[in-house]
């Protein structure tokens, strides 16, 4: 399983090279996971902050409204957990995560310049 997600990883991510090893370290430093054949979100609950370490949508099935569903299981997780806040990182240049985000309720707290090589990462949180 961890094989497949690591594929599917590549796919959504082409630049990015995480190995199924990378999401076992995640599991056992206390992340979350929900994978599917086509998507997958990974979040950390500390206390009562959250954050949204990573999520991807296969080319083939973006813009059906996967992300959304995936972001609401999570912000119900987080909710039953007592969580209060979601917190995550994105790419300035990222428009369609950004958009994913702004649709669901996550709002710009913070700017980190330069952040990703010459790209700006913007930090956003969401209130439960
Ligand atoms: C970002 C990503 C997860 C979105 O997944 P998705 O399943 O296509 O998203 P959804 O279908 O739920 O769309 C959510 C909203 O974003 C909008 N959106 C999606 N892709 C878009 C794009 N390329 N440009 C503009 N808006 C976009 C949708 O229209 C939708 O708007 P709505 O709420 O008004 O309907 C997907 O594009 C992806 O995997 N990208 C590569 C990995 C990545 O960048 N992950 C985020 C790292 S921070």
């Amino acid at each position: 399983m961890l094989k497949e997600l690591e594929d599917l990883h590549k796919a959504c991510f082409p630049d990015k090279n995480w190995s199924a090893q990378d999401f076992m370290d995640l599991k056992k430093s206390g992340c979350d996971i929900i994978a599917s054949q086509n998507s997958f979100v990974v979040w950390r609950v500390i206390a009562d902050e959250a954050e949204i370490i990573t999520i991807g949508v296969h080319p083939d099935v973006r813009n059906t409204g996967i992300a959304t569903a995936l972001l609401t299981l999570v912000e119900n997780d987080v909710r039953n957990r007592g969580g209060k806040k979601i917190f995550l990182e994105v790419a300035d240049n990222n428009i369609a995560a950004r958009t994913l985000y702004e649709h669901n309720g996550y709002t710009q707290i913070a700017v980190r310049a330069k952040y990703y090589g010459n790209v700006d990462a913007i930090l956003m949180e969401k209130i439960l």
